[in-house]
């Protein structure tokens, strides 16, 4: 676990007064590849990083959801029941949204102390709520006495998602932070749910994860359009095919380029991105464990070329990076990662390499914009668990 649970034991007894006697913590992740398909049903194939939200908790007889926020000094207060938007809080949100979704399923979430705390970067599309998400639900199964499976607990927190906050998100964030297994990258049918855990074996390399530092402030609206995007893709191959399909998952490459001049080009390109991306996905899931680097690279590179130049939701300083990277010794390949528009970029580069790569982008981003590019290396990291009781 990154965030030191002692520290944040203490930081609990100095501010509620008493122990915490529970805790749960849950990951942020990368997506390797597979980049705005699981809304499509299509395949993702993220990894879960080393840096953590951790909840501690402890309950009370008042029948509050109290929560102190260490990394914002904050404290958000709500009756329970009263599972509504937090007005100044957007934090307590996750947490709000995860215990209303756990009553609806009939669970009881008890009156409780929390303090929350976190490293995982947050804005920078490492799924930072979906992390705070899956920690609060592991944290309620523990007090409120109750077990979801992986597949439900994931689709409870793309609830939270689709229903309380209003992004029209896939599955993919919540299901990697709550299976995820160390050591292993994750390939998900967003479909059907079915998973594989595939055993990282690209020896001698490592994924450095860089953030460009712009914070992904139109992901919300440029998201839900793309949402709306590929589905006007499915209709008109629809109308076209006679079919009733309800995703571009269930499209070829074939029938898509035999409409390409009947369809606003926009859309036919957005189609086109995620029927290739999931090609590409599938294909990485497969040369994973033989090892094979070169190639996992090239599909990066390409999946970054697609998302740049077919899905548009890149943006210039995303573009930088990804292409000085790409002029750096011992770089394999580079692409944008999560929603985009801004966020974190993922390399993958020779273990050699890594600390002159993690120099030399660094130096060269900020040259060019005066922004830090703050870079990191992760192992996989392992999905929600408990910790701290
Ligand atoms: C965000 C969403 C995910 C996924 C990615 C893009 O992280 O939460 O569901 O759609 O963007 O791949």
């Amino acid at each position: 676990m990154s965030v030191d649970l002692a520290r944040a034991k203490a930081a609990f007894a100095l501010h509620f007064g008493h122990e915490p006697e529970a805790g749960a913590r849950a990951p942020g992740r990368v997506n390797i590849i597979g980049e705005h398909t699981d809304y499509n049903h299509g395949f993702v194939f993220p990894m879960a990083i080393e840096r953590d939200t951790l909840i501690l908790a402890r309950k009370t007889e008042r029948p509050r959801l109290s929560v102190f926020a260490a990394n914002f000094e904050q404290e958000a207060d709500v009756a329970l029941g009263a599972w509504e938007r937090h007005a100044t809080c957007p934090w307590m949100d996750y947490l709000v949204g995860v215990a209303r979704e756990v009553e609806l399923l009939g669970h009881r979430v008890p009156g409780m102390e929390c303090l929350l705390l976190g490293d995982v970067p947050i804005g920078a599309g490492l799924s930072s709520s979906a992390s705070v998400e899956m920690a609060a639900l592991r944290l309620f199964e523990e007090m409120a006495g109750f077990r979801l499976s992986d597949p439900d607990a994931a689709a409870l927190g793309q609830r939270v998602e689709n229903h309380f906050l209003g992004v029209a998100s896939g599955i993919m964030d919540q299901f990697v932070v709550r299976a995820a297994r160390e050591g292993h990258a994750l390939f998900l049918d967003c479909r059907s749910n079915a998973h594989e855990q595939i055993p990282l074996a690209l020896a001698d390399t490592v994924f450095v994860v860089a953030d460009t530092g712009v914070s992904r402030g139109l992901a919300g609206s440029k998201y839900n359009e793309r949402v709306v995007e590929c589905a006007e893709a499915v209709d008109i191959l629809n109308a076209a095919n006679g079919t009733r399909h309800t995703h571009l998952r269930d499209f070829g490459l074939e029938q898509l380029e035999t409409m390409a001049s009947s369809m606003p080009n926009h859309v036919y390109r957005r189609a086109r991105h995620v029927i290739t991306e999931n090609e590409r996905t599938r294909e990485a899931s497969r040369i994973v464990t033989p090892g094979n680097a070169s190639r996992l690279g090239e599909l990066m590179n390409e999946s970054d070329r697609s998302l740049r130049e077919d899905y548009e939701v890149t943006c210039p300083e995303l573009d930088l990076m990804t292409h000085i990277a790409r002029t750096l010794p011992g770089c394999f390949g580079s692409r944008m990662t999560g929603a985009g528009f801004g966020g974190c970029t993922v390399h993958l580069v020779s273990s050699g390499h890594t600390k002159d790569f993690c120099a030399g982008l660094s130096c060269e981003y900020q040259r060019q914009t005066g922004r830090n590019a703050h870079c990191f290396v992760s192992c996989a990291s392992s999905g929600a668990d408990l910790a701290g009781s």
